[in-house]
């Protein structure tokens, strides 16, 4: 008998940003004990596994992606207790728990960064990275966010260093004791409980020693998957080091022993190549590294078509691919749709189907729109360091800068604030309808809600689509995607079409009709695929085929 596959290579991925998801308290700011009431929901939707972006005790600055201290819980959020709680009541629900660790930097407001800029002598100094300057910059390199990462600090009159804003000092993993305080609160939080951890830019962890000069590129713009090259700069010395992908060995290694099998998701970017180091030759690295690809979409068969036949010849089997639509710092996917729900059906029963994991940000399932707040107005630090770029113009660049367009409050019902908060939400709410809503849309058979909620159970109670291989079929029109999923003797055929026009296939025999999504049908012997709709059949395997 084949091992039973691990747990965290069948399971699907729920996005929580805390400040957005639900008050309890009237604050205006998301809390945990807001989640905890909506948790029912959540598991009503078919979710097994929820990351949460940091609730941490952190000044905010970015949005608690700069921590003050990794085992406390931010007032803001509640705490320790209604964490507990969290946990214990995800877990009653036979979900999981992943949490977001930001590794690679704390806040500037952190005791070990306050100890170790106050002087040179200082036991803590060497938990960050320190550097003469005399008089100028110790070298080139460009933090991810396109300014130097070097930051002048003149009680010590050195410069510290910081791959992302420089509020966040970037810790020094080749101290070991600051590996052992970061794994100490991998182990506080593992003996919780919790059943992985999302690693913050950790394609950032370690820098080279030698601090020599990056060389040029033509390269301005970085994108979603890949920041290797930007800012007219290629980051050799600055990103992923060879000693990140050794250390991700080390991480794998250290959270092996927890009986729970926790996972590590990492947020790398790069070649494949790269994220294929970031997982291990041997699969020893990083269980899961997120693909980006889906955050550039062309909403065309081919793209689909061939991302997954690449994602077969790079990330095959035992490798599990990923499939992420969105997060908390990139344009919704629906507004990267037109707003066209038939197309945002595909898109998800896509991303849903394939084999990996999909990797869900809240709202998505209901198609929650973005803002449209101005860079001048953003409270993204990202927006503020930008204030003088107009909205249009980033938009035409195809450049992302105030994130807070992406992290509006989760709508939920047709009361004031559409259910998200009962004083005044951080971010507005912005107008909506009822069939904006989760309790407006699960009333709705033919919602976008609802057609998540059965791609979620769909995937669950499959075998074959959490476990099953893939392959590519050839299709009678171009606008139609179609791929089989097979696992032992059984098969499933999904066909997507991604096209304005109706398709035709003849239906295949003995199968049985799974779901179908925007008035897809069968008629006869032939299945007919109106614009933007899908159909999905099980079967066996005939005989004469041969795999
Ligand atoms: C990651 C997070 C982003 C954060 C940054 C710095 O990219 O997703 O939100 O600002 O790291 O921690
Ligand atoms: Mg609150």
């Amino acid at each position: 008998m084949e091992k039973k596959m691990e747990w965290w290579k069948q399971t699907s991925i729920y996005q929580i940003y805390p400040w957005s998801f639900q008050d309890s308290d009237g604050d205006g700011i998301g809390d945990l004990k807001g989640i905890l009431g909506r948790l029912d929901q959540i598991r009503e939707l078919g979710v097994e596994t929820i990351w949460f972006s940091p609730f941490y005790r952190s000044p905010g600055e970015d949005f608690g992606y700069d921590i003050s201290d990794y085992t406390a819980i931010d007032p803001r959020f509640g705490t320790m207790e209604d964490c507990d709680k969290l946990i214990k009541e995800i877990h009653k629900r036979k979900m999981r728990v992943v949490l977001d660790m930001v590794m690679n930097h704390t806040s500037d407001k952190h005791p070990w960064f306050l100890e170790s800029r106050s002087s040179k002598e200082n036991p803590k100094r060497d938990f960050y990275i320190w550097k003469k300057g005399n008089g100028q910059k110790p070298n080139n390199w460009i933090s991810m966010v396109g300014t130097s990462g070097w930051n002048y600090d003149k009680t010590t009159d050195e410069y510290y260093y910081s791959n992302f804003l420089s509020f966040q000092p970037d810790l020094n993993y080749r101290n070991p004791k600051v590996k052992k305080a970061m794994f100490g609160v991998l182990d506080f939080w593992l003996k919780k409980g919790v059943d992985g951890f999302r690693l913050d830019i950790f394609n950032s962890i370690y820098k080279d020693e030698s601090f020599k000069n990056n060389p040029f590129s033509f390269r301005y713009f970085p994108t979603p998957d890949n920041h290797d090259e930007a800012f007219f700069q290629k980051k050799t010395y600055n990103l992923n080091l060879p000693e990140s992908f050794q250390f991700a060995k080390e991480v794998r290694k250290h959270i092996s022993k927890y009986k729970q099998n926790p996972f590590l998701i990492g947020e790398v970017s790069g070649s494949d190549k790269v994220l294929k180091s970031f997982l291990g030759e041997k699969s020893d690295g990083l269980n899961l590294v997120f693909q980006f690809e889906l955050i550039h979409f062309d909403y065309h068969a081919k793209f689909f078509k061939e991302l997954l036949e690449k994602n077969e010849k790079e990330f095959f089997a035992p490798h599990t691919p990923t499939y992420v639509l969105g997060n908390h710092d990139q344009r919704r996917y629906i507004d990267r749709l037109g707003g066209d729900i038939r197309k945002a059906k595909v898109l998800s029963a896509f991303q849903f189907l394939a084999r990996g994991i999909p990797v869900v940000y809240y709202g998505d399932e209901i198609g929650r729109k973005e803002g449209r707040i101005s860079n001048f107005l953003g409270k993204d630090p990202i927006a503020k360091m930008n204030r003088f770029v107009p909205l249009f113009l980033s938009n035409l660049l195809g450049i992302y800068i105030n994130r807070d367009n992406c992290r509006l409050p989760m709508l939920w019902d047709t009361v004031e604030n559409a259910g998200f908060s009962k004083g005044r939400p951080w971010l507005s709410v912005g107008a909506f309808k009822s069939s904006d809503t989760v309790s407006g849309q699960k009333k709705e058979e033919n919602s976008l809600w609802n057609h998540y909620k059965s791609l979620f159970h769909l995937r669950k109670g499959s075998e074959v689509l959490k476990a099953g291989s893939v392959r590519t079929k050839s299709s009678s029109f171009s606008d139609l995607l179609c791929f089989e999923r097979f696992l032992g003797d059984k098969v499933i055929t999904v066909y997507l079409n991604f096209g304005e026009t109706e398709g035709k296939e003849p239906v295949i025999k003995g199968s049985k009709l799974l779901y179908q999504f925007g008035d897809a049908m069968v008629k006869g012997e032939t299945i007919h695929l109106p614009s933007h709709s899908g159909l999905v059949f099980e079967h066996k395997l005939q005989k004469k085929m041969s795999i």
